[in-house]
């Protein structure tokens, strides 16, 4: 009923007909208070899975702009509410020993001082939200963290362009998509609009512009592009207003920490700590997660929208450029200042030393009252006083912080925790992203140990990440799992599942196996227990040869094991054209036409090594190869043969296929590993569980059906269901070749 009285409102606010939309994000009711975000959303959505064009313009843009209040609500709030006089800490305590060095205070006597100042505090903050946003404040508008991440995404926009579209408004169409677009940039159906909204005629390149752009990034950009063209005079005020406006985002961010939903997201994250235990307790583990939260705020403000990874070191990295251009410019004192900022960060940095030393010089004079910046100084100040606290937490009470900064001085860190905190600063995310090709020193010792050798490495094979291993399986061993193919087949073909065609070409049938559907044959007694025994164990082996060759300092993981077998359809291959499988990248969505590989579902995204162990020859054709990623020019190919695994990294580097079975079938074991340990194959340890204890469980074994394949892209119905269930998770879907 709420809702729809919503809906009703807002149809009437929607401007008449005719009238042309103002480009951005104006309010479009204006002086009203806003809506709860997630309810317009949903409206939105609701209406643009009708059609119904203008209404879902209006909602969704309204939601936007109620998100956006509030986050302006909590930062200016926080920011008056800290000033607020009643609301901060008398002097008396915070400088308990008198100078006589015994206490001013009786013991616990701070408690009511402290405790007037929360509330005072908190009364201000809730009258002020309430003074910005209507009665009920902030928890009216509280959303939760999947409609947040979604704002983030900037998915809006995304129904905003083709409602625009629609609605013929084109220049906001494009505008829309360009936003969209720029936060989404591995988006594939996004690309191919844009290159649309590109030929249309009524669109020109500054329709294409960036609806949401922070202010930081807008400044940062056209700074360091007119350093570039030389012009450090006119970059200057740029450079100025990107600092300023860095800060002033980071003051955003951190107020955000402050609101009910980033708590909740946080307990999410960090099940039970710091809900036991009585006030203090509770109250330190509040306190805890509110400067965790704050201190991830220079992370968000240093990463660009769509991209994953912050721009390392940000702020002491614009304090260089600024030091840099106030001296190309002759301003030294702006100089001296900026370099003496950065110094607060890292007080034995050689160049800006260097760089000091010859101001100084230049300046002639010693200037006094030259220090760092003011609002740097106390940034620095107050980060150092965070991380203090997080320190002491970390070290006596058990909680995590993974410190942002790289200049946090070693003398903060308690010595029982550098040692670790130094394994995980080598984990921060940007060191991380590109997978290194490792050094091979350790890997021949595991070979060895297998009895295996390296037949071709990637430079033999054409490319990189690549190799030939022969010597995984003896000859029995493969008569073992070809017989365990052969009779799960039957076994299927007496359970109606024969004949199957392959769903990658129609002269070929197809018949996969899965570790748990060999172990429920096994148990059944449809199949030897011991081929399905050691289908488990030699997928362990391939996971240990994968991980020691090409990941030896990261664990990997089996994510899908899949025994496959392709036959030549008798009487079908005179003049067949096509291949057993087409070419393909095994973790992304290849576009032959770029030679660009798209990381991003329905592809298996979480793929990061592949693996394909032969278990026979006596077949024709069927021979692997890789290409270009034009998917036309072969590179490598390679003969099947009993024992022998081709194992590759599962990226755009390498697209590859099969040529066409024409007599015979071929097996296969196909493989694929991961990093992410949550994509680890739960039916690798279910069918491991089966094939150990030796009780009858009958019934489950045709209970489990054909693995399915992943759903296309959702459509926009699919996504509305999921905002507005937000707790639901996804269904996990099973997977096939
Ligand atoms: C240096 O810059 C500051 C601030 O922009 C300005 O007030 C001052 O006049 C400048 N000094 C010189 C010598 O240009
Ligand atoms: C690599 O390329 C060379 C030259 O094109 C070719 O002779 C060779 O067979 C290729 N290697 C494999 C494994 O196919």
């Amino acid at each position: 009923m709420l809702r729809l009285l919503h809906l009703l409102l807002l149809l009437l606010l929607l401007p008449p007909p005719g009238t042309p939309e103002p480009p951005g994000l104006a309010a479009l009711s204006p002086g009203a208070y806003p809506q709860a975000p997630d309810l317009l959303y949903a409206d939105g959505l609701r209406a643009y899975a009708a059609g119904a064009w203008a209404s879902a313009v209006a909602l969704l843009r309204e939601a936007l702009r109620s998100q956006a209040e509030l986050g302006r609500m909590r930062r200016d709030c926080g920011v008056r509410c800290t000033a607020e006089p009643g609301a901060a800490l008398p002097a008396a305590p915070l400088d308990v020993p008198g100078p006589d060095s015994r206490p001013r205070l009786a013991p616990g006597a701070w408690e009511p001082l402290l405790l007037r100042a929360a509330l005072r505090r908190a009364e201000c903050l809730s009258h002020c939200a309430v003074r910005r946003l209507g009665p009920g404040g902030a928890a009216r508008l509280r959303v939760g963290s999947a409609l947040r991440d979604a704002f983030r995404r900037r998915e809006p926009y995304n129904y905003l362009q083709r409602a625009y579209y629609q609605l013929k408004k084109l220049d906001l169409a494009a505008a829309a998509a360009h936003t969209f677009f720029i936060a989404n940039p591995k988006h594939l159906q996004m690309r191919e609009d844009m290159a649309k909204y590109r030929r249309m005629s009524g669109i020109r390149q500054q329709s294409f512009r960036d609806l949401e752009t922070p202010p930081h990034w807008a400044a940062y950009d056209s700074g360091l592009e007119l350093l570039g063209r030389q012009e450090a005079g006119l970059a200057l005020p740029r450079l100025e207003e990107a600092l300023h406006e860095s800060l002033a985002q980071m003051e955003s961010c951190r107020a955000g920490c402050e609101g009910p939903e980033e708590q909740q997201r946080d307990e999410e994250e960090e099940e039970g700590t710091g809900n036991h235990g009585g006030l203090y307790e509770a109250i330190a583990g509040h306190w805890i997660r509110v400067l965790q939260c704050r201190q991830r705020c220079v992370g968000d403000t240093a990463t660009r929208p769509g991209r994953s990874f912050p721009v390392p070191d940000f702020l002491p990295s614009q304090l260089r450029r600024l030091h840099e251009a106030h001296a190309q410019v002759g301003n030294l004192s702006q100089a001296i200042e900026n370099v003496l900022s950065v110094l607060l960060f890292y007080p034995e940095d050689e160049e800006a030393k260097e760089a000091l030393n010859q101001y100084q010089a230049q300046l002639g004079e010693p200037r006094p009252g030259l220090g760092p910046r003011e609002d740097i100084r106390q940034y620095v100040l107050r980060s150092l006083g965070e991380k203090r606290q997080l320190y002491y937490a970390m070290e006596h009470l058990g909680t995590s912080f993974k410190d942002p900064d790289p200049w946090t001085p070693t003398a903060f860190i308690p010595e029982r925790l550098r040692e670790k905190l130094r394994e995980d600063q080598e984990q921060r995310p940007w060191d991380q992203e590109p997978p290194q090709p490792k050094p091979l020193t350790d890997w021949k010792d595991v070979l060895l140990l297998e009895g295996v050798t390296l037949t071709q490495d990637a430079r033999q094979l054409n490319g990189s990440e690549r190799a030939v291993l022969d010597g995984l399986l003896t000859p029995a061993e493969c008569g073992v799992l070809l017989q365990l193919a052969k009779d799960a087949a039957e076994a299927g073909a007496r359970s109606g599942y024969r004949g199957r065609r392959s769903p990658h070409t129609p002269h070929e049938h197809f018949d996969g196996l899965t570790v748990l559907k060999a172990a429920q044959l096994a148990r059944a007694g449809a199949v030897g227990t011991q081929g399905a025994k050691l289908l488990l164990e030699v997928s362990e082996r391939v996971r240990t040869l994968t991980q020691a060759y090409f990941s030896p300092e990261r664990p990997l993981h089996l994510s899908f094991t899949h025994l496959v077998c392709r036959s030549a359809i008798e009487g079908e291959q005179e003049q067949r054209m096509d291949l057993s499988h087409p070419v393909h990248a095994d973790n992304c969505i290849l576009d032959p036409d770029t030679g660009e590989c798209w990381r991003e579902p329905p592809a298996y995204t979480y793929r990061d090594y592949s693996g394909l162990l032969y278990l026979n020859d006596d077949f024709q054709g069927g021979d692997l190869f890789f290409t270009e990623p034009n998917a036309l020019t072969v590179r490598a190919q390679v003969r099947p043969r009993c024992g022998r695994l081709v194992a590759f990294s599962s990226g755009g580097e390498n697209p590859h296929g099969v040529w066409a079975v024409t007599r015979g079938r071929r097996c296969a074991l196909a493989l694929w590993h991961t990093w992410a340990s949550e994509h680890k194959e739960q039916e690798w340890t279910e069918a491991k569980e089966l094939l150990q204890e030796p009780e009858e469980k009958e019934d489950e074994e045709e209970e489990k059906e054909m693995p399915s394949r992943d759903p296309s892209p959702e459509p926009p119905s699919y996504r509305l269901q999921r905002v507005q269930d937000k707790s639901e998770k996804p269904p996990r879907v099973r997977e096939e070749l």
